[in-house]
């Protein structure tokens, strides 16, 4: 067997086990999902924490728990609300899993969580990181749980450039300790979020330096090596502010994302991609941005019935948002109702198209872009009334 297959002898394990957890003893951070053993609050967190710092989560897990203290809670509440708990944290199919997962507990199993990593994995959204955490922190049992920390702090003890998933599992196996599971998986992610850090990793005040073959050979800086990523898509987007009425008081219009995919039950001012010419303040350039307004107008169901000639829709202040694998630049245009004239949305179209009033806009689930875009129209209406 080679050396990578298994790592250390019994006796070396047993010690690497024993200095993390005094490690962790001393120096755990205080969190809040630290002072329960409720396996829901525990999963809560552990989903909310994927790909997001603790500092991030921390207050969207009192919120949550606030509002959906139980799985009976979550199970019972409606998409928006879940979402509307979930906005800012981004990756939303996190929250409609959990949503999904909670109404299948509570069908099923009477709201209880299953306590093997084998029976979690067959709940929506749970792999197989979340559920080793789920078993091991909240059941005790000695499964491995392997988030990015994790992998850069094992990549590091056994200096391996780009070790499989594979290999990762089976170095954490290997290493977890079967009396405290829980408390070795979140004393290695501590070990990753403080101490081994990606840049500059604090060698000197590592618990477990001795057992560090990167630390030896000196190729800490170097492990894992950085993996190779295309650069993310640059998309621009027409987006049509659509209002009626006059000041803060309007409303506007906005309609629901498809359940599934990017930002999936999410609302949104309807909008379209574009070609995003050479100067953004040319003939062509405007031409085109007609051409989308007009086209998202047909699309909505409403034509150009009751907006007047387009003309120069006034253009709101751009935002920029970064998802995971794309960069998406909004160009957001207001375009007024005439007076009188009341738009409705498409028939049969309740659900998923409406009227928001632009001051109770925090009663839909908007993504983070949308929220900028809607905020930075109140605030032009605003500084309107005042001039007038
Ligand atoms: N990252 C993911 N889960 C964590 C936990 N339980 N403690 C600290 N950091 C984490």
């Amino acid at each position: 067997m080679s050396e990578a297959a298994q790592p250390w002898d019994g006796a070396r394990i047993r010690d690497l086990r024993a200095s993390l957890l005094a490690f962790f003893d001393e120096h755990q951070r205080e969190m809040p999902w630290r002072e329960t053993s409720d396996p829901y609050r525990i999963w809560v967190s552990e989903v909310m924490l994927q790909q997001t710092r603790v500092e991030t989560v921390v207050p969207y897990y009192r919120r949550w728990m606030e509002r959906f203290p139980t799985v009976r809670t979550l199970a019972e509440a409606s998409t928006d609300e879940v979402l509307r708990h979930w906005q800012g944290l981004g990756y939303y199919s996190r929250a409609r899993n959990l949503h999904k997962a909670a109404r299948e507990l509570q069908a099923h199993y009477d709201g209880a969580l299953p306590t093997s990593a084998a029976e979690l994995k067959q709940l929506p959204g749970i792999g197989d990181y979340t559920a080793g955490a789920v078993a091991s922190i909240a059941f005790g049992k000695a499964e491995p749980a392997v988030d990015g920390n994790v992998r850069r702090v094992l990549a590091r003890l056994l200096d391996e450039p780009s070790p499989t998933a594979g290999e990762l599992r089976r170095w954490a196996s290997a290493l977890v300790d079967p009396e405290r599971p829980g408390d070795f998986n979140q004393a290695f992610m501590e070990l990753g979020s403080v101490v081994c850090v990606p840049r500059s990793p604090r060698c000197r005040s590592c618990p477990v330096g001795e057992y560090c073959r990167a630390r030896r050979a000196g190729t800490q800086e170097e492990r894992p090596a950085p993996k190779t990523r295309k650069p993310n898509p640059r998309i621009v987007e027409v987006v049509l502010v659509l209002r009626r009425g006059e000041d803060r008081n309007c409303e506007v219009f906005l309609r629901r994302r498809p359940a599934d995919g990017l930002l999936g039950g999410m609302w949104e001012c309807p909008s379209r991609e574009a070609n995003e010419g050479p100067d953004s303040g040319s003939e062509l350039w405007k031409a085109q941005v007609r051409r989308a307004l007009q086209g998202l107008l047909n699309e909505i169901g409403t034509g150009s019935d009751g907006v007047d000639d387009l003309g120069d829709p006034r253009a709101l202040t751009s935002v920029d948002h970064t998802f995971s694998h794309r960069r998406v630049h909004y160009h957001p245009f207001e375009v007024a109702v005439r007076p009188g004239r009341i738009l409705r949305p498409p028939e049969g179209s309740e659900g998923y198209c409406r009227w928001v009033p632009l001051r109770d806009r925090t009663r839909v689930p908007l993504p983070v872009a949308q929220e900028a875009i809607l905020r930075d129209l109140e605030l032009r209406l605003a500084a309107g009334a005042s001039l007038s």
